[in-house]
């Protein structure tokens, strides 16, 4: 085993090393890795090094690395070594969550790093969480409790149980989960109304009034309501504070996704960003986004225990108790590895004071980036709450949408930096937003000098 951990010992401190000088982009190609797969064996096994040492190359050079610096690209971000590390003694140790008797210890981690959210959300002692596969998991876990909160026959009739047509609201660019959910759930597409925005692309609070209005008259019942803080595309933030005045006045269940800007509360900074949360029937916060800690990580909160065990309880005599505090009787999931301990180790090593200095650091650096582009002649039709940037430029807007594809193909192919297309309103723009830990001011100027050299070869 000395010989095992020796290498990986090597090919984590040269990926940390050499992470900045690595390209971002896949060197293989989908063709040579179907072809590598091919040419290898899975019934007769091999020695673990030369598996190491055959497998590396293709890890190293067969995918996007979302940890390097100038990946300025989706909610993705670098892992800190410690997190690694937790996830690391979470496959040794292997603990099965589902009942709380059979990891006591490391339930007994999940609920504190709960009660620790939960207290920096100032919510009361009396609610309950858990950690979910990631924000999708949470935002479904949450659809299901709303639903079986107001139909309760739901849970025993299905949806066929339920006289009106269960409708819920989400803003405009809410994500894209809720669709997912919405067919998964039974409840189908056509129960989500998706809410007009505003000119911060926020919620429309009028909107959402008038169409709950016109859903009663027409013999839907909103049962649901859900504000994003920190929307995927643009990190634009729902109003939490007139939402929760239509939810109470409604009696309509609030669920606040903060998949990306929940987990990063730990900041003083974000925490302003977030004021409103404690108002939520449910909520959703990922670790593995702003935390620096590895895929998946998610969180579930809920006010409503009960409501919770009611969604998932089940009678399974083979289990080892038959006790309502066990995780598979309230959640999802039924055998779960132990997610908390990744986060645990992120928050035990760096601290929660650290953590929120990386994300202000980040959110810096965002600005940087920002400031940056303007001085350079680029416009920022859209102004993000949360670290964000949008961008173009009027050699841009004149593309076509296949000679934008081309544009920012030509860039990111040459491996240095990594950022996205967005569609937002029917125009094209691009995106870019700070998420590795290892990100500099010198990562983000490399961003300028390709953008500009890309800009000025348009001109030929
Ligand atoms: C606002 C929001 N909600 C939900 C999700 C889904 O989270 P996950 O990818 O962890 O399932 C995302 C992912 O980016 C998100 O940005």
């Amino acid at each position: 085993m000395d010989s095992i951990f020796s290498k990986l010992q090597s090919v984590t401190e040269n990926y940390y090393a050499g992470l900045s000088d690595m390209s971002i982009v896949p060197k293989k190609t989908v063709e040579e890795i179907k072809n590598y797969l091919k040419n290898r064996d899975l019934m007769g096994g091999e020695n673990i090094e030369s598996t190491l040492d055959d497998l590396l190359p293709w890890l190293q050079e067969g995918n996007i690395h979302v940890p390097h610096p100038g990946y300025f690209g989706l909610f993705n971000p670098a892992t800190s070594f410690s997190a690694v590390v937790g996830d690391y003694l979470t496959a040794l140790f292997n603990p099965q969550m589902a009942a709380y008797s059979h990891a006591q210890f490391s339930n007994e981690v999940e609920h504190s790093l709960i009660q620790f959210y939960m207290e920096k959300m100032k919510w009361p002692n009396s609610a309950t969480g858990h950690f979910t596969s990631g924000g999708s998991e949470a935002n479904f876990t949450a659809v299901l409790c709303a639903l079986a909160h107001h139909f309760p026959e739901y849970l025993t009739e299905g949806l066929a149980g339920i006289k009106e047509k269960p409708r819920f609201y989400v803003s405009a660019l809410a994500h894209n989960s809720f669709d997912k959910i919405a067919k998964n759930a039974g409840l189908g597409t056509s129960s989500i109304f998706k809410i007009p925005l505003n000119d911060d692309f926020s919620l429309n609070i009028s909107a959402l009034k008038e169409q709950i209005n016109i859903d009663k008259e027409n013999g839907f019942h909103p049962f649901l309501l859900v504000g994003t803080v920190g929307s995927t595309p643009i990190g634009s933030i729902d109003p939490l504070f007139e939402l929760s005045d239509i939810a109470k006045t409604e009696k309509i269940w609030l669920h606040v996704d903060a998949a990306w800007a929940g987990g990063a509360i730990i900041s003083p900074v974000i925490a302003e960003k977030l004021e409103g949360i404690e108002l939520a029937d449910s909520v959703t916060a990922d670790a593995h986004k702003w935390l620096s800690v590895p895929m998946g990580a998610g969180m579930f909160f809920c006010k409503y225990p009960q409501t919770v065990y009611q969604t998932f309880q089940t009678e399974a005599l083979y289990m080892p108790s038959q006790n309502n505090n066990d995780p598979y009787q309230n959640s999802l999931l039924w055998s779960r590895r132990f997610i908390g301990l990744k986060v645990y180790m992120a928050f035990r090593v760096k601290g929660a004071i650290n953590l929120a200095a990386d994300i202000e650091k980040q959110l810096s650096l965002a600005e940087y980036m920002a400031e940056g582009l303007v001085q350079r002649g680029w416009k920022l039709p859209v102004q993000s709450a949360l670290g964000v940037v949008v961008f173009t430029h009027e050699k841009i807007e004149k593309l076509t949408p296949d000679e934008l594809a081309a544009f920012h193909k030509r860039i990111i192919d040459q491996g240095n930096t990594w950022f996205s297309i967005l569609k937002l309103k029917e125009n094209l723009y691009l995106r870019a937003c700070v998420t590795s830990i290892h990100t500099e001011k010198q990562h983000v100027n490399q961003l300028f000098v390709t953008l500009e050299d890309a800009i000025k070869k348009l001109n030929h």
